[in-house]
């Protein structure tokens, strides 16, 4: 956990800035994502996969201009997972060689304007989408490199809704029953595709490396497979994303050199006892990358004591810029920031202002007994799935996210205005 500056009045800091200054300026609910470790971050998962392997983040965790430029100049690449993702990258400059596009519905619109910009690969994901990549690649004359997405059979030990690997659900193609090898014989038939290897991502928030293990392995030995059977050995695969980050001090996350040596042993080891040629490896961190990097900044609203149960502070957010506690039932810390008390700790819920009893921030947590309207709390690690994730829900105006580095605090993304929701609404 990193660990929280004060200066002399207890105030916190952030790159030597005051989070009272920065509320004033800012305005709550906010995002505040620390630049530099954003950047360090970046080099850490390109330094540990090092020359033979690549790194795309995964887009999906949080978006925006300034992200893609930190991206280039940190040399990673990008995964997009619709044409907006694409156009944002697009837009801030991602050589569209160093894009990869996913999604298990990609509408034709969508695939054309990838294949046009020259996309660096297309992940495949049904049967149907092999055919529509590869009609579309053939009407325009182009050739697409794409990789095959499969699902793997291994049951990542992570909350269900944002575990991938297991068959019953809506990505990839089984390796089970032959449908991956059915999905390689006819992709290898095809002119306008170029398969240059196989995809799988078996999850998210994931701290057990046994299934990033067990996925590589059968991936590995899809390739040699594909080798028996067709002669040719594909250059490349791609384990996806999903790496765990500390949420609370529960959560015991592995670093980026760790995923690398155990990844590229295995491979290795697989490769050799099937005489194959190391395929070229490519990662998706999304979360472990841009999670840590970020905190919401909360103003304190009303304060209501329930004898006997809790007490619910209520803050000017909720569930509309942190959907994550609701929907998967994650869990958050929480610490006032604005002031030190000496106070007693009382268990808390942190709420929203929204109009459902679900709209929770951090469901358990202890803040001082002497929290009064006006405090600045804040919650750690929101920098993956909160912003992007954000919602209009009950005309909330999404948070802005504003960059600090050195010193100096930055808009990378605004924050909306009753102005942006009534030029939508044009009935
Ligand atoms: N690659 C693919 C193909 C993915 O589907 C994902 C995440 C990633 C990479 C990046 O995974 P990461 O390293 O960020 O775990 N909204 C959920 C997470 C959904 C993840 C979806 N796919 C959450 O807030 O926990």
């Amino acid at each position: 956990a990193r660990t929280i500056d004060r200066n002399d009045d207890g105030v916190v800091t952030i790159g030597g800035l005051e989070v009272t200054r920065l509320a004033e300026e800012f305005g709550t609910p906010a995002y505040f994502l620390d630049e530099a470790d954003f950047r360090a971050r970046c080099r850490a998962w390109s330094d540990a996969f090092g020359q033979n392997a690549d790194v795309f983040y995964a887009g999906k965790a949080f978006l925006s201009r300034a992200i893609v430029r930190w991206l280039q100049e940190e040399g990673l690449n990008l995964d997009v997972c619709s044409g907006g993702e694409l156009t944002t990258a697009l837009d801030a400059g991602m050589p569209a060689e160093r894009i990869a596009f996913h999604g298990n519905n990609k509408t034709p619109e969508e695939i054309e304007r990838a294949i046009r910009a020259g996309v660096g690969r297309i992940v495949l994901d049904s049967f149907q989408e092999i055919v529509r990549v590869a009609h579309i690649a053939q009407s325009l004359g182009k050739r697409q490199p794409v990789l095959i997405r499969v699902t793997v059979g291994v049951e990542a030990h992570t909350h269900e809704f944002i575990a991938t690997a297991h068959e019953d659900q809506k990505f990839g193609i089984a390796l089970a029953g032959g449908l991956a090898a059915e999905a390689v014989r006819r992709a290898l038939k095809l002119d306008g595709l170029e398969l240059l290897g196989i995809h799988s991502h078996i999850g998210s928030q994931i701290f057990d490396m046994a299934g990033f293990e067990v996925s590589a392995r059968r991936v590995v030995q899809l390739l040699a497979e594909i080798r028996d059977e067709h002669g040719v050995e594909l250059p490349e695969i791609d384990l996806g994303g999903g790496l765990g980050i500390a949420y609370t001090s529960d959560d015991d996350p592995r670093e980026p050199q760790e995923i690398a040596k155990a990844l590229g042993e295995i491979v290795t080891r697989e490769c050799e006892s099937s005489s194959l040629r190391s395929p070229r490896i490519s990662v998706e961190p999304g979360r472990a990358i841009v999670g840590p990097t970020a905190f919401t900044l909360y103003e304190v609203g009303t304060i209501k004591p329930l004898e006997g149960l809790r007490t619910y502070v209520s803050v000017d957010g909720g569930m509309s810029d942190n959907i994550r506690t609701a929907l998967y039932d994650a869990e958050y810390t929480v610490a006032l920031v604005s002031r030190t008390s000496t106070a007693e700790p009382m268990l808390v819920r942190v709420v929203g202002k929204h109009c459902e009893s679900g709209d929770i921030v951090v469901k358990d947590a202890f803040l001082p007994a002497d929290l009064a309207p006006g405090d600045l709390i804040a919650v750690p690690a929101t920098g993956a799935y909160c912003r992007s994730m954000a919602s209009n829900y009950n005309h909330a105006l999404r948070p802005p996210v504003v960059a600090v580095r050195d010193g100096e605090a930055r808009v990378i993304v605004r924050r909306e205005t009753e102005e942006d929701l009534l030029r939508l609404d044009v009935g």
